[in-house]
């Protein structure tokens, strides 16, 4: 099997799994992605546009994609360092009434579950009343346990604070792929899991590179592969002018603070046990 520094820092073009199939277990240290969410082209909305992809039709027998969303997961569990994380953005979907949670497939992987987060977009796709407005999708922190540890570290206090809540709006400036990350969205995670640590960086279904420039720009390195040539031409322009990304990073990254921590404002006084609140001292 080929050393994982022939994949560092690059793009890849091809299949998610066969390129997976190549590479060394234990080898990354976090993943970040979203995969097609085989849509068949539904879900257009009157706001947004329908999502098409360059060379992907998106439109698979619903087993069959949560079989292969089975495969790639554990590919990918195989590959990341135990102690390791992997967050996979999904949303839930309906087929003829019937919901389908993303968590259906993702309990039959390898992966432990260590948390559901909300991702608030603040914006449906689809404004029509069977429901009510859908402006969430999810994301799944999934760990690959060290040993019999199935909780792993702690986050600090400034990327926890942040809570299980994301509200962050979709991306609007990259009109060439139809479902790009918002670049806050990989640089949050990446802060939060990686923190000081340099590490490797994958996104199996990279599309425009939005994890990579992140990983880039935080001094991490990167893996991306996606089938689409297109999309990886776009991926590989986007991490040449990567610097013109710096400002939304350092933005988020300036969110990831504390002044003081629960432990030194109890320590200090600063914390009434009785009501429960920050004293104005
Ligand atoms: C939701 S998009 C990812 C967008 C990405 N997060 C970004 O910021 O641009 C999913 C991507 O998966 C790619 N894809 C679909 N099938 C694939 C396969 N079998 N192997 C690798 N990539 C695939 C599509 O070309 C598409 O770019």
């Amino acid at each position: 099997m080929a050393d994982i520094k022939t994949f560092l820092n690059k793009v890849i073009c091809g299949d998610v799994l066969d390129v997976l199939k190549a590479m060394p277990s234990d080898s990354v240290d976090l993943g970040i992605t979203s995969p097609p969410y085989n849509k068949k082209g539904k879900n257009k909305g009157w706001l947004v546009d329908k999502v098409v992809y360059s060379d992907y039709g998106d439109n698979m027998d619903e087993s069959d994609y949560q079989r292969w969303q089975i495969d790639v997961l554990n590919e990918l569990y195989r590959i990341i360092k135990e102690g390791g994380s992997f967050f996979y953005n999904h949303k839930l979907r309906w087929e003829r009434g019937k919901m389908i949670h993303p968590l259906e497939w993702i309990s039959k992987t390898r992966w432990v579950v260590r948390q559901e987060i909300i991702w608030n977009r603040k914006i449906a796709g689809n404004i029509r009343g069977w429901r009510f407005w859908q402006v969430d999708e999810r994301i799944y922190w999934l760990y690959k346990p060290k040993g019999d540890n199935l909780i792993g570290e702690e986050l600090k206090p400034q990327h926890a604070k942040l809570s299980s809540v994301w509200e962050i709006r979709p991306e609007q400036g990259l009109k060439e792929h139809p479902a790009p990350f918002p670049i806050e969205l990989p640089t949050r995670i990446i802060l939060s899991i990686l923190d000081d640590k340099r590490g490797v960086v994958i996104d199996p279904f990279c599309g425009t590179g939005t994890t990579l420039v992140s990983a880039k720009l935080l001094g991490h390195d990167y893996i991306g592969i996606d089938i689409s040539k297109d999309y990886v031409e776009l991926a590989k322009a986007r991490l040449e002018r990567a610097q013109e990304e710096l400002s939304r990073v350092i933005r988020e990254k300036e969110l990831h603070s504390v002044s003081m921590t629960f432990e030194e404002r109890k320590r200090k006084g600063y914390w009434d046990k009785k009501t429960r609140q920050n004293k104005l001292l």
